[in-house]
């Protein structure tokens, strides 16, 4: 390799870790989840109560022995949240029947507008087996801590609403134990968030 052909490659491979971690930082904002991520320790997640569609209370109890993919957004979400929630479904659908085993949980940060029938709507737009939960504000905001989910509300202007909510964009997959397991970034593929879930089956 010539000179410069070496030096190409030191400043491809510099730019390829600095992108790298820029893309990183900016998707794991939340320096707690990657500390636990680091660690190895199971510090993200937790129990929790909640209420579901039926308004019902929820527990972690209620999701033993089955792997949850969850992920924290809110049924006015424009665009973001249904994005995740399709990629969660269709890679359930990839893995076939092993996906069987996992149940996608969405849980909204937004529960002063997403009541349990909201939720009840709007789950079903996704998957069959998508489970929405909500709660009181206190409840939601227990499980969002447990996760080390950012959100608050924010003015939205451009919308007939009164409020849009800015929250973090992660799923989780959590073991049948409620251990943590994965996140996975927004943007992930169905094909690999599911090749990644499959490494856990
Ligand atoms: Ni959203």
């Amino acid at each position: 390799m010539t000179r410069n052909g070496i030096i190409a490659l030191v400043a491809g491979v510099a730019v390829a870790i600095a992108v790298g971690i820029w893309i990183s930082d900016l998707v794991i904002s939340n320096v707690e989840t990657r500390q636990a991520q680091d660690s190895g320790a199971a510090r993200v997640g937790g129990p929790f109560t909640l209420v579901n569609e039926q308004g019902e209370t929820v527990t972690e109890a209620d999701f033993r022995g089955r792997y949850m993919l969850i992920y924290f957004g809110f049924t006015f979400c424009p665009d973001v949240c249904p994005t995740e929630l399709q990629v969660m479904a269709s890679a359930i659908e990839a893995l076939g029947p092993r996906g069987e085993d996992i149940a996608p949980v969405f849980i909204t940060i937004d529960p002063e507008r997403d009541t349990p029938e909201i939720m009840a709507r709007y789950v079903a737009l996704f998957h069959p087996r998508l489970t929405g939960l909500t709660g009181s504000p206190e409840q939601i905001a227990a499980a969002a801590k447990a996760w080390h989910v950012f959100y608050r509300k924010a003015e939205d202007e451009s919308s007939s609403e009164d409020y849009t909510m800015d929250h973090s964009s992660i799923v989780f997959l959590m073991g049948p134990q409620g251990e943590y397991l994965k996140l996975f970034a927004p943007g992930t593929s169905p094909d690999k968030m599911a090749e990644d879930i499959a490494a856990f089956l």
